[in-house]
């Protein structure tokens, strides 16, 4: 695909839906709309509205939020999908591929699983949403979702190829900067980005900020330590050089919750065999059990 795929205008809410959410990624100030622009108050950042889309993106990982910069980081992933077609190239694979047909069917499974123990929300977060592969998983537990991924290729492809009734808000964020108050969306759901991020600085960043902008839930994937896909490419690593997996354990994603006065409540596993990754529900709020 080279062209530009058209918005379908149907669910736009438009980002004046969300006008006393946001924050200036750079700063955390308030945030004025304009027409072509979104403008800081305080730091005269400003944040272009491209066709609907708010780009609120802050590009780079630890050096941004003044942790010294790792040998290794995420920082060539935030690139790989700012074009449409290479996000094309993503989404259709799921689409076509029968594994991943039956993956997305279980990955929506889990994801209802998840949100109706929740309940019904207000607002929720889908960041990374990629090209909205799984917002119909929840979209339908909401009265607004709110779509954001580093990647403008991402947004524009899902913009055009995916549709649900839930009114959307489409913006570029990057996770390490969610332009976002405190407590600002009921929930987020967070999946298959964990395990890109090399170091633990990131994947603790992601988290803290997922638990930061969430006032009740966090739905996270983690690629788990101790899965058996895991173990096998850690036997194998030795012959076959494949770089070891980012993971998580269980326990440490616990007691990360706890830290920040939250709850690990599940975390079930995508497959035992076929896949490492592990659907976390995090719960903020005491009524959720
Ligand atoms: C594997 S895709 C998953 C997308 C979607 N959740 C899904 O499961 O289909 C990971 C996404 O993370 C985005 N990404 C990478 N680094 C990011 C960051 N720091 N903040 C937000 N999104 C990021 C990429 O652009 C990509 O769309
Ligand atoms: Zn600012």
């Amino acid at each position: 695909m080279n062209s530009l795929p058209t918005a379908k205008a149907g669910d736009d809410a438009g980002i004046a839906a969300i006008a006393d959410l946001l924050i200036c990624p750079g700063c955390s100030s308030s945030l004025a709309i304009g027409s072509t622009s979104i403008d800081c108050k305080k730091c005269g950042a400003s944040y272009p509205l491209n066709d609907g889309i708010a780009l609120l993106a802050i590009r780079g990982t630890s050096e941004t939020w003044g942790k010294p910069q790792a040998n290794e980081q995420s920082t060539s992933y935030q690139a790989e999908y700012q074009r449409v077609d290479r996000a094309a190239a993503y989404n259709l694979s799921y689409r076509q591929r029968l594994l991943k047909r039956q993956s997305t069917q279980r990955e929506f499974q889990l994801i209802k699983q998840h949100v109706e123990r929740v309940g019904r929300s207000r607002i929720i977060l889908d960041l990374p949403c990629g090209g909205s592969r799984l917002t119909p998983a929840f979209a339908y537990a909401a009265e607004l979702v709110i779509e954001a991924d580093i990647a403008h290729g991402q947004l524009l492809f899902g913009r055009a190829e995916s549709s649900v009734a839930t009114p959307r808000v489409w913006m570029t964020a990057s996770a390490f900067h969610i332009p976002l108050r405190d407590n600002g969306v009921d929930g987020t759901i967070c999946v298959r980005l964990s395990h890109h991020l090399p170091t633990a600085a990131e994947r603790e960043r992601l988290l803290t900020e997922l638990l930061r902008v969430s006032r009740r839930f966090v739905i996270m994937t983690f690629f788990d330590h101790y899965s058996l896909k895991n173990l096998l490419r850690r036997l194998r690593g030795p012959f076959n050089r494949l770089p070891p997996k980012m993971t998580m354990t269980t326990a440490r994603v616990a007691e990360f919750a706890r830290e920040h006065g939250a709850r690990l409540i599940a975390a079930p596993p995508l497959s035992r065999i076929g896949s490492g990754h592990r659907y976390a529900l995090i719960a903020k709020d005491q009524g959720i059990v």
